[in-house]
Formats: structure tokens, sequence, C-alpha cells
């Protein structure tokens, strides 16, 4: 299970604002949009690293900690955790920023596997670090 840390860990890839459409039948967040923008902000990390295409091969580690509201300023923390031959394991951790109270908590996690694509969709060998 994902440890909550203090403070965001990696970098920012993605940030945006949970609109109303993005609502459940409760009134919060749909998991699914929540997993959609963490999806987004992990492919922005992969694509970096593996320069060119990737393709999302699996989730896990999903853990929803806090509900998101309608309204919310989020941020999407990337940190790649495994670099494999042609697969990197990436964590995400979801944030939502207090821009006035300077504050920020995490909601969500988990960890994304994506693997370098060529032209064609094959699984390509992750280039060497620049
Ligand atoms: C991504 C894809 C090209 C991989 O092709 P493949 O020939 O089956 O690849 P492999 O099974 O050899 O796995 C490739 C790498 O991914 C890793 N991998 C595969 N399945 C995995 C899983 N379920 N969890 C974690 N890692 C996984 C392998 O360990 C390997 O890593 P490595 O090369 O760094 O050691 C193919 O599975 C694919 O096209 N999947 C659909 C992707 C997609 O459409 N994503 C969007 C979903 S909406």
């Amino acid at each position: 299970m994902h440890v909550v840390s203090t403070r965001p860990q990696g970098e920012l890839s993605l940030q945006t604002i949970a609109m109303p459409g993005d609502a459940n039948a409760n009134g919060d967040i749909f998991g699914g949009w929540v997993v959609s923008q963490m999806d987004l902000s992990a492919g922005v990390c992969a694509r970096k690293r593996a320069r060119g295409r990737v393709a999302t091969v699996a989730i896990d580690g999903m853990v929803f900690h806090k509900p998101m509201k309608v309204g919310d300023i989020i941020g999407c923390y990337t940190r790649i955790l495994h670099a494999g031959r042609t697969s990197l394991r990436i964590e995400v951790e979801v944030w939502r920023t207090d821009e006035f109270a300077n504050e920020q908590e995490m909601l969500t996690a988990g960890l994304f596997t994506f693997v370098a694509i060529d032209d064609h969709g094959k699984k390509r060998p992750l280039p060497a670090l620049a």
C-alpha cells in the first residue's frame, strides 16, 4: 500500500480542475475521471523518458484516500520507480492544492506501467538516458 507522505513525491506532470461534469451520483468526483488524469500524467512522464510513443500496459495499487470535490485544483505528480528493458513503472500521486491557504493534501495514488512502442505499436527498448 502506498505510504502517504507530507509533500508530493516526484514531478508535477499535470494540473487541472475537477468540473461538475466529472462528478458521480454522490456529487463527488468520479473515480474513473481521476484514473484518467493519472494515466495522462504518467503518459507525459513515460513519453519523456522513452523519447516517443508509449502505451499503458498495467495499472495497480490504486488507493483513493480522500474524496475529490467539484472545483478542486489537482496536481498529478509522477516518479519513475523502475525502468526495465521496454517498460517503466511510474508512481502517480494526486494532490489537492489550496493556493490561498498554501496547503496540499494527497487524495489518490497508484502505479502505472507503460511500455515504449514503435510506429507499429510493437514494444521497443527504452533509449539510454541522455
Ligand atoms: C504494450 C504491448 C505492446 C506489450 O507487448 P508485449 O509483446 O505483449 O510485451 P511483453 O509481454 O513482452 O511486455 C513488455 C514489457 O512490459 C512489461 N509488462 C507486460 N505486462 C505487464 C503487467 N501486466 N504488469 C507489469 N508489467 C508488464 C513486461 O515485464 C516487459 O517489461 P520489460 O521489457 O521492461 O522487461 C502490448 O501488450 C499492447 O499493445 N497492449 C495494449 C496497450 C494499450 O492499448 N494500452 C492502452 C489501454 S486503453
